[in-house]
């Protein structure tokens, strides 16, 4: 058992060797404790192209991410110590997306600071450029299957995000949210 997961140990540290070397000039994280950052198969970094800026991911402690995460943009993505990213969950970065500690994101999630802009009928939308917003997701934040956050959200500490809902405005911190689009339903319980 114990070998087993020392062979384990070694197979993370050597994807997380793989994935620093691929993207050496995009990720960071603290070589201290890398032992416990968990980086699973298809991890993809897609740096957009110029003139749009350089991509620049920093990772905390003790990270999980499955397999079939994209992480993708031009600008600056922080995923704070001890968050669990599970698998095919996208996050497209052009402005600024921080990810406190302690977080859960579910499988298929998509955090999105940016749209395509679209008020000319004239002008293919894809040649209108594009409009962002910071996003800031707090602690301990639970976001279900298939939720999708828009630009210019703030998710306050301890938040639930239902399964595919999509977040288009604030949700205070300790709140519950869901629907389309996503709707405060309660509180969680109080601490006394
Ligand atoms: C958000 C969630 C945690 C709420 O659970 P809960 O506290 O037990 O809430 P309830 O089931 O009592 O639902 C309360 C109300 O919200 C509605 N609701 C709950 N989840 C919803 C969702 N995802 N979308 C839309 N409405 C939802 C319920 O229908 C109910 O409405 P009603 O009062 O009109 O009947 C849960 O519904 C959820 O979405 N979990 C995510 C599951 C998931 O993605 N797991 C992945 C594992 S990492």
């Amino acid at each position: 058992m114990r070998l087993y997961s020392l062979y384990k140990k070694a197979i993370n540290l050597l994807r997380l060797l793989f994935v620093k070397f691929r993207w050496y000039s995009h990720l960071t994280f603290p070589w201290r404790r890398c032992w416990n950052i968990r980086i699973g198969r298809r991890f993809e970094i897609k740096q957009f192209p110029p003139p749009l800026g350089h991509l620049k991911v920093i990772l905390g402690a003790n990270i999980t991410i499955e397999k079939d995460v994209w992480l993708k943009g031009s600008s600056l993505l922080s995923i704070g110590s001890n968050t669990f990213i599970c698998r095919r969950t996208v996050i497209g970065c052009n402005e600024r997306i921080s990810i406190g500690h302690d977080c859960l994101l579910a499988e298929n999630v998509r955090i999105q600071d940016t749209d395509h802009q679209f008020e000319s009928r004239n002008i293919p939308i894809r040649q209108q450029g594009i409009a962002t917003a910071p996003i800031k997701i707090g602690n301990d934040v639970w976001i279900g299957y298939g939720a999708v956050i828009t630009k210019g959200v703030k998710i306050g500490d301890g938040c639930v995000i239902g399964a595919n809902s999509v977040v288009t405005h604030d949700i205070p911190p300790y709140s519950v949210a869901v629907g389309v689009p996503a709707r405060v339903i309660k509180q969680r319980g109080d601490v006394l």
